[in-house]
């Protein structure tokens, strides 16, 4: 459903992501694993075209991905940036509200706070509180949620568990599962590759802008000196 074709990005003479094809298939979750600096931040920003790219195409569902991020939303694929980025002087309800701004239908809206509080109960009993006042995994819990009250089509997550507590991060993956199993496509970056692995059907290894590898989670775990290289110990 979504198919990146030789996409490269530049800031300025650095060039940051250079020829990257890859592919998401219906229900899938696809990981693309790299450590600090290899692309992936750029890489999401520009298939949604946040970012613009020097080079390349982005297909959704075999039509060109729109230039303007707003269009892109209106297709159904949305990102939940890294750094979560929700709006702290908002109440919880509100910033999920923020969330469902392309949908008028006020009852399909309803509906769907109703699965997105089911799906993190902890959002229903702070739907009052400011988003500011939430832990960092409330925070995220609550960046995951905005984007899903737009209902997708694909979400992509930019590094989902960074900086919080490992119990968090579990519980942040298995939240990750249910989306899955719910049948929405997901493309996650993350810098913890074992727990992404762990969720992933397939995944892609980033290394300074490019892709070095790609593979079923069985296979790349296999292959020791790329764990060593690529995703640490
Ligand atoms: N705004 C910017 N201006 C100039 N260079 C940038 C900018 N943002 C990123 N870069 C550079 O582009 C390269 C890729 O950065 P990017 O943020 O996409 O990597 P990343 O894989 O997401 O890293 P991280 O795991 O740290 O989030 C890096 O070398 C980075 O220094
Ligand atoms: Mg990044």
């Amino acid at each position: 459903m979504l198919k990146v074709e030789n996409l490269s990005a530049a800031y300025g003479g650095i060039k940051a992501v250079k020829n990257v094809s890859l592919e998401v298939k219906e229900g899938e979750v696809v990981s693309v694993l790299g450590a600090n600096g290899a692309g992936k931040t750029t890489l999401l920003k520009c298939i949604c075209s946040a970012m613009k790219k020097s080079g390349g195409n982005v297909f959704f569902n075999g039509k060109k991905m729109p230039e303007k991020p707003h269009d892109v939303a209106k297709m159904g694929v949305v990102l939940v940036p890294e750094g979560r980025l929700i709006f702290t002087n908002l109440t919880v309800y509100e910033n999920l509200m923020a969330g469902a701004y392309l949908c008028n239908d006020k009852k399909e809206v309803q509906d769907n706070l109703e699965r997105v509080y089911n799906l993190f109960p902890i959002l229903r009993e702070r739907k009052n509180q400011f988003g500011g006042h939430l832990s960092g995994g409330e925070q995220q819990m609550l960046a995951i949620a905005r984007a899903l009250m737009a209902r997708p089509k694909l979400i992509m997550m930019d590094e989902p568990s960074l900086g919080l507590a490992p119990k968090i991060v579990s519980h942040i993956f298995e939240i990750i599962e249910k989306v899955k199993s719910e049948g929405t496509p997901i493309l996650l970056v993350e810098q913890n590759a074992y727990k992404a692995l762990s969720i992933s059907d397939r995944a892609y290894i980033m290394n300074v802008g490019e892709i070095v590898k790609e593979g079923v989670p069985e296979e790349l775990l296999k292959d020791r000196s790329l764990i060593e290289a690529y995703l640490g110990s």
